[in-house]
């Protein structure tokens, strides 16, 4: 072989050394952040009880369907698929009268935040649907439990924020953890699946379910991967999105983000400041 070759061939052998290592490198950061939120799962905060329990008997009075809600728009027909539409200017908890919607469904991202004095509690139809595909899940085997994270206030994602920004610092913290006022949690139409370890559902038979099923339910997997630049997050295997059945199939087959499909600004926040 001659010289050249062989400088080729060095060079070859040392481009794909580091292409391997900048992947392992992504893949391992993306893990250990994963992990990390999975070790902090949900501390208990004093004020409240942020894991409740998806079984039918426990939660009788919660079951009632609600003839119609905020959440199920049915007829919603989003007019763009332009993501920087609506540009949100200096939105904050603070100034923000109103959810904001777009054809009835609200949206919530690092853009769009909700008023700080938005409570509106778990909703009952979103929280039905959740049982029922809760159910579905148990029943086949998976493995979920019935307790799950749903419905937060502002000052408990307050709390959770914090503690999350005291154990791995503000930039990490906020690729999984939304600022008060940000966490779609707080609109009571957002549930976390966990898993008979206690931990928020990441292996990948039950995600793969979440993932190809949500929809049949009336929900979205929120944070996709490959979608992180837009969501504003990093992917969450266990985290669905209530916007009622018509948007959430369409949502599915259109493989597009929730920002996407209504045509709204994502991304990151607009201010350093929380
Ligand atoms: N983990 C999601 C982004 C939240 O904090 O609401
Ligand atoms: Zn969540």
């Amino acid at each position: 072989m001659g010289r050249r070759n062989n400088r080729y061939l060095k060079f070859s052998v040392a481009a794909i050394i580091v292409l391997l290592l900048s992947f392992f490198y992504y893949e391992n950061n993306q893990r250990r952040l994963a992990k990390t939120m999975e070790d902090n799962a949900y501390p208990e905060t004093s004020e409240t009880r942020i894991i409740a329990t998806a079984d039918t008997q426990e939660n009788e009075s919660t079951t009632a369907v609600t003839e119609s809600t905020e959440a199920t728009a049915e007829s919603t027909t989003p007019s763009t698929k332009d993501a920087t539409k609506n540009a949100a200017e200096n939105l904050s908890p603070q100034t923000m009268k109103e959810p904001m919607k777009v054809n009835g469904i609200i949206i919530v991202n690092k853009r769009y935040p909700l008023p700080e004095s938005y409570a509106p509690g778990e909703n009952k139809e979103a929280l039905s649907a959740f049982k029922k595909m809760n159910e579905e899940m148990r029943a086949l085997g998976l493995d979920i439990t019935s307790e799950y994270s749903g419905y937060r206030s502002y000052e408990d994602q307050a709390a959770l924020y914090q503690n999350y920004v005291a154990d791995d610092g503000k930039s990490e913290a906020e690729q999984y953890s939304s600022r008060p006022g940000y966490s779609e949690h707080q609109t009571g139409l957002a549930f976390d699946f966990i898993n008979t370890a206690g931990e928020l559902v990441s292996s990948k038979t039950e995600a793969d379910w979440i993932a190809a099923n949500a929809h049949r339910y009336g929900f979205i997997v929120r944070y996709k991967e490959g979608q992180e630049a837009i969501t504003g997050y990093m992917a969450e295997t266990w985290h669905v999105r209530y916007v009622g059945k018509t948007d959430a199939e369409k949502i599915y087959k259109q493989k597009v983000t929730l920002e996407e499909y209504l045509g709204v600004e994502g991304g990151d926040y607009s201010s350093e400041e929380q």
